[in-house]
């Protein structure tokens, strides 16, 4: 039997790009709206005085006068076996890599290590309201099961990978080109497109796959119409030197990946902060995506994301938390980092915009809008509750606000996972915050 449910509540989502079409007409906003989901799927959305004259009087109406509904976020770039390294302290990228990470990493051949992780992640992404993401395995196939296994039955459109790592890493976490390939394809043929699953070809960064294993990843997907490449890119300028050193052949950065055919429209670069404008325009030409990860940009002193470049050139950007290398799962925290990035370069990031950053624009850069990212007729009911008054200073400060923008720019500044009141994925709860 078909299952509707409706919820009343302020309702905001994005339906298209504000650098495309202006900030005012990017989003909609019902102060009193609702929302109807049928079977997982939003069946109506709008003014609530006019919906509910058209909804069936049995169907159960959840109110909530004081809240605000938004999309599930959706986070484009997480390392789930970092969850528990977050907060390393002292180091920049290289360093943290072999002091901090890899010892941890290594901790993921055991399954049970590995499934203990991956449901707690997932516990804490829900709880900060994040109900997609682009997710980093570790080396170990077992990993990637016990990442799936964990999403499956939650039912969220998850998207993760094995590392492929062959080189400049200990012994202990190295695979080989042919091992990666094997391992990555048994991967996929049991996962990707599962459900709400999908698998992405993970070559960890340039400095640590030779160019054989980079070819391997860039076959397998060849293999494939629609698997995803997930990796780094510039993100350090010492990493950077390493790269060119390591591939003298390459013009750039992105073009060792581009030698190895590892860009097209479901490939997603974290990062990508020293770029120059020949790899902005093959970024663009392809259809790639960068992740913005400002909270671990600051963390790990790598640099300040241009967002500025990225729009001038049409490249896709999302928002990525990047734990355990960022400091947090809050895209509110994420967003209030990356307003201090774009404030440091002299510009102001526009709360519609960055909203949509972490909404829409990452549901683009996955290539997944019109199924997540909005709550537009016919996309997977995956909405989050915000409490407008989960403390006293964002209550304070809300009810002072001026519109729909101030409300989300504050929210943006004050907010963190106490603000999610409830997380829904296909229209199931799958948090709920306590009282
Ligand atoms: N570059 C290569 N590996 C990593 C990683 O695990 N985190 C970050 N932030 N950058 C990387
Ligand atoms: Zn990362």
């Amino acid at each position: 039997m078909a299952t509707i449910k409706a919820w009343r509540s302020a309702i905001l989502h994005c339906t298209a790009n504000p650098a495309e079409v202006g900030t005012d007409q990017a989003f909609e906003y019902f102060e009193d709206g609702l929302l109807v989901e049928k079977d997982g799927i939003i069946q109506a959305l709008g003014n609530a005085e006019e919906q509910i004259t058209l909804l069936d009087s049995t169907i159960e109406v959840e109110h909530h006068p004081e809240a605000l509904i938004v999309p599930g976020f959706v986070d484009t770039h997480i390392h789930y076996p970092q969850s528990d390294m977050i907060a390393s302290y002292g180091e920049q990228l290289l360093d943290w890599l072999n002091n901090y990470t890899f010892p941890e990493e290594s901790k993921f051949a055991d399954k049970q290590y590995a499934s203990d992780v991956a449901e707690r992640f997932l516990a804490e992404l829900l709880r900060n309201g994040t109900t997609t993401a682009l997710v980093f395995g570790t080396v170990h196939k077992q990993s990637v099961d016990a990442f799936f296994e964990a999403a499956l039955p939650l039912n969220l459109r998850m998207i993760c990978g094995k590392v492929m790592m062959d080189r400049h890493a200990p012994d202990y976490l190295t695979d080989t080109p042919e091992t990666a390939y094997e391992d990555s394809k048994e991967l996929i043929e049991r996962w990707h497109n599962h459900g709400r699953l999908h698998y992405a070809v993970t070559p960890r960064f340039a400095p640590t796959s030779t160019s054989e294993q980079l070819a391997a990843a860039g076959k397998l997907l060849s293999e494939y119409d629609d698997l995803y490449m997930h990796t780094h890119l510039s993100e350090n300028r010492q990493e950077c030197s390493w790269v060119q050193e390591l591939f003298p052949d390459s013009k750039n950065y992105l073009d060792v990946y581009d030698q190895h055919q590892l860009l097209s429209e479901r490939s997603v670069f974290a990062h990508g902060i020293h770029l120059c404008d020949q790899e902005y325009n093959r970024l663009s030409e392809t259809g790639s995506a960068i992740a913005f990860c400002p909270t671990s940009n600051l963390f790990l002193g790598s640099g300040l994301f241009n967002l500025e470049k990225a729009e001038l050139h049409k490249v896709n950007v999302g928002m990525g938390t990047d734990v355990g290398g960022g400091t947090s799962f809050s895209m509110f925290n994420t967003l209030n980092e990356a307003y201090k990035v774009i404030q440091m370069q002299g510009q102001n990031l526009d709360p519609i915009k960055s909203f949509y950053l972490a909404t829409l624009g990452g549901a683009k850069a996955l290539r997944l809008d019109g199924k997540v990212g909005n709550l537009a007729i016919g996309s997977e009911a995956d909405f989050v509750i915000i409490d407008k008054h989960a403390t006293p200073l964002l209550s304070k400060r809300l009810e002072r606000a001026k519109d729909i923008k101030d409300t989300l720019f504050a929210l943006m500044i004050l907010a963190d996972d106490r603000a999610i009141q409830a997380t829904y994925a296909m229209g199931q709860c799958v948090h709920q915050r306590d009282a």
